[in-house]
């Protein structure tokens, strides 16, 4: 079965940690976040992946250049402009050629969703097109669907209002869809599945969708970011990371953090629930406390850092504190 993975934004809430890669490139415990989505895909009978975008395929080309992600072959399909989630479908689609069940998926979203539950589910139902749905306690930042008992989907609402949701499940961001779909997605132009093809669908009475409640995450935000690199550190996934050696000084205090590969911590130092990417240096007596360092940053002696996102090779001198106001959020 062929996966459309959707990763055409720009990961503008992760800057400067996206400024010269794609978000899915980020590391989760050492290992980029489309690995942790195509090694998923794969464990349920995914045999292809493409991987839909609007600029930068480098990002993915440089780093797999043998056409594999997490062993599995995979292709680009790059749009002249952003086409929206529909439109990304139908542009992705028209490139490779497709005329059996396949799935889509926001390609920010860990999770570790049972997938071929999904698919027999949809069989069953011999639906168009089903949505995988996630119970969440605020359901306002997401597509909102209600269904029948039997999980035909009533109503689908993007993003609605506060105290507007017809119910608490949300899209999860994964789909099984038939090539019947595509040929309701206008080619050409901009559109969005969630605020125009599924309505469509829901009108036609062919979409379904099946919730579970499972391990889910979508990681925009550097504070989402953070929590989706302490979930695996602290086994609340299914599949484990093994983390890379670094240089700890032994009398370094490190806490529910993970510390990347070259990376190396001083004498008295102390990283509290943060991600140091590769090849970073702290130096003694400085402390790091819930924040995200990319590749190569230095952290000086006695420097303080607190709900920070610091880019490459960026410098903290000695003793200077940066303490954000609030958690990274945004
Ligand atoms: N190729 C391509 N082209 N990809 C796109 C485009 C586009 O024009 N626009 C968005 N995407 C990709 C994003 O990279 C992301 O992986 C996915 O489509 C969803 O877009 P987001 O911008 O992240 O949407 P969202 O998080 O606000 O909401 C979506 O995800 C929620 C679950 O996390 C919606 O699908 C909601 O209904 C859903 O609940
Ligand atoms: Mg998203």
């Amino acid at each position: 079965m062929l996966a459309v993975v959707l990763v055409g934004g720009f990961g503008t809430r992760l800057r400067p940690l996206t400024a010269d890669l794609p978000k899915q490139m980020l590391p989760i415990c050492g290992v980029p976040m489309i690995e942790w989505v195509v090694g998923h895909l794969a464990t349920h009978g995914v045999q292809e992946v493409g991987l839909s975008l609007g600029y930068r395929p480098d990002g993915f080309l440089n780093a797999y250049p043998d056409g594999q992600i997490a062993g599995i072959p995979y292709r680009v399909a790059v749009e002249p402009e952003p086409r929206g989630t529909a439109g990304a479908v139908r542009f992705a689609t028209d490139e490779f050629g497709v005329d059996d069940t396949f799935l889509v998926l926001n390609g920010d979203v860990l999770t570790d969703l049972d997938i071929t539950d999904l698919i027999e589910f949809h069989r069953e139902h011999q639906a168009e097109a089903t949505i995988a749905l996630q119970p969440v306690p605020d359901p306002s930042r997401f597509g909102v669907v209600s269904t029948s008992l039997d999980g035909q989907v009533k109503e689908f609402v993007e993003k609605p209002e506060v105290g507007r949701a017809p119910s608490n499940n949300v899209n999860a961001g994964t789909y099984v869809l038939e090539p019947s779909v595509i040929e309701r997605i206008p080619s050409g132009i901009e559109v969005s599945i969630e605020r125009e093809t599924f309505p469509e669908l829901a009108r036609a009475g062919t979409l379904y969708a099946l919730s579970s409640s499972t391990y889910w995450l979508d990681t925009g935000t550097p504070k989402q970011f953070l929590e989706a690199n302490l979930d695996v550190l602290l086994g609340r996934r299914l599949r484990r990371a093994e983390l890379p050696p670094a240089h700890l000084d032994p009398s370094a205090e490190v806490v529910d953090s993970v510390i990347g590969i070259d990376s190396r911590i001083g004498a008295g130092a102390r990283i509290q629930r943060s991600v140091l990417f590769r090849d970073c240096q702290v130096g003694a007596k400085a402390s790091v406390i819930n924040s995200v360092l990319a590749d190569s940053v230095y952290v000086g002696e006695g420097a303080r850092l607190e709900g920070c996102v610091i880019g490459h090779r960026q410098r903290v001198e000695k003793g200077e504190h940066l303490i954000a106001v609030k958690r990274p959020d945004e």
